[in-house]
């Protein structure tokens, strides 16, 4: 069933070209199971018709926030109550710029303004715009107010220039829509993610790491956020921002991800350990820099502890769920990885292959656990992590139970 099944969703139309792609965005939620009521600006109006909307829509257009009979039939308090969420598609440069202030000089700033429904910007106008200061200032703020945004694309533009601020496509809007609804099976749920590479030192200057990036581990947490968990990550060294709402912890070594999951896993309902944790450690880091010399460098390594393996040792675990990165008979080690390290599910993807795992931005999955096992095809690493955390609400549930 689609997220927006008997969603109510008020669709802001503002003054654009692409107000045109809007229409087949009324489809697409009507497809998708939701009913959708279109409010235009006035410049809209100047671009299409409101009968095409209304014909879409099955529901009467509002434009106009002072006039007695459209206010009498729905307000707009009405109408910022009635929605569950709302879409500014196109969303231009001004109606950017009077979200950001708070303006109530029309219809539809006033239902954004009025609204505690989730409000998600498809942007659309020209690339010099969507570049300039005032533009990617506004956005920004009305993101860190929880505003979600999607697009724009890049590419010809209507006023024949190239580059970024084309609108989204609509089916893309529609699915960004649809995540504001994610189920919320985690809810009052504790998860603790593990993420990215560790540093093992060497000297000041140099270390020891792996290809991990990080991107999956925080699209997990990313993931059961919006499922309603409450969320802490320990990540080792990585170039991602972590996602709001999360409390992150950043760590540089194997043995300071260890102490801090050690000091925050008490009361952790659900551990995902997908950090590439490194198996050694440099037994002596230099403590200035090593000069070279023409002989060969031996390097003393000794083992790190594992940090699963311990989660997993407590008296009274967390649901436990592993990774096992392989470069060849990946269900063979990730079966024995479960077992070995008493866990309850293990997440197994093929490493060393281009366009995949390490480096890349989409991952396949081969998920078991003990009472069964699931497939979840190439896909991007985000849409990756809402499975999984689909399967492991799913499995960690029938646990409970
Ligand atoms: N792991 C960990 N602490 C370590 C090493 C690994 O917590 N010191 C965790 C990883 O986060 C992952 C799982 O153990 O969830 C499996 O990691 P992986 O590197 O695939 O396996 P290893 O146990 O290191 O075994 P091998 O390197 O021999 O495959």
């Amino acid at each position: 069933m689609s997220n927006l099944e008997n969603k109510r969703i008020v669709l802001i139309v503002s003054g654009g070209i692409a107000a045109y792609k809007a229409l087949e965005l009324v489809r697409r939620l009507r497809d998708g199971g939701a009913s959708v009521r279109v409010v235009m600006t006035e410049a809209a109006q100047r671009f299409v018709g409101q009968l095409s909307f209304q014909a879409l829509s099955g529901e009467p257009v509002h434009t106009d926030l002072l006039d007695p009979a459209a206010e009498a039939a729905m307000g707009h308090i009405e109408i910022a109550r009635w929605a569950d969420g709302v879409v500014v598609a196109p969303a231009t440069a001004d109606f950017l710029a009077r979200l950001r202030a708070g303006a109530a000089n029309d219809l539809a700033s006033t239902i954004c303004l009025a609204t505690s429904a989730p409000i998600l910007l498809a942007p659309a106008m020209n690339q010099q715009m969507w570049q300039n200061m005032a533009t990617k200032d506004n956005v920004a703020t009305l993101i860190k107010r929880g505003l979600r945004s999607v697009g724009p694309d890049s590419g010809a533009q209507a006023c024949g220039e190239f580059g970024p601020g084309r609108m989204a496509e609509p089916v893309a809007i529609a699915a960004a829509l649809a995540d504001l609804f994610v189920p919320q099976t985690l809810s009052g749920i504790r998860v603790l993610v593990t993420a990215g590479p560790t540093h093992e030192a060497i000297d000041p200057v140099r270390y020891l790491t792996n290809r991990s990036t990080g991107k999956m581990g925080f699209a997990l947490a990313q993931a059961a956020l919006e499922a309603g968990a409450e969320v802490i990550l320990i990540h080792g060294p990585v170039s991602l921002s972590a996602p709001s709402g999360a409390a992150a912890i950043a760590v540089v070594s194997a043995d300071e991800m260890f102490h801090a999951v050690m000091e925050n896993i008490k009361n952790i309902d659900i551990f995902i350990s997908c950090a590439a944790v490194a198996d050694y450690r440099i037994e002596s880091p230099a403590t200035q820099k090593r000069k070279k010399n023409d002989t060969s460098l031996s390097l003393t390594l000794t083992p790190t502890r594992d940090i699963l393996k311990s989660v997993t040792a407590q008296s009274m675990p967390p649901f436990a769920v592993g990774f096992a990165a392989e470069t060849e008979n990946l269900l063979e080690h990730a079966r024995s990885k479960l077992e070995r390290k008493s866990l309850d599910m293990i997440a197994a993807n093929q490493v060393g292959v281009k366009g995949l795992g390490f480096e890349s931005s989409d991952n396949e999955l081969h998920v078991l656990w003990k009472g069964g096992q699931q497939h979840l095809a190439k896909a991007p690493k985000e849409v990756i992590a809402r499975q999984l955390v689909g399967l492991i609400a799913r499995v960690h549930g029938q646990k409970e139970s």
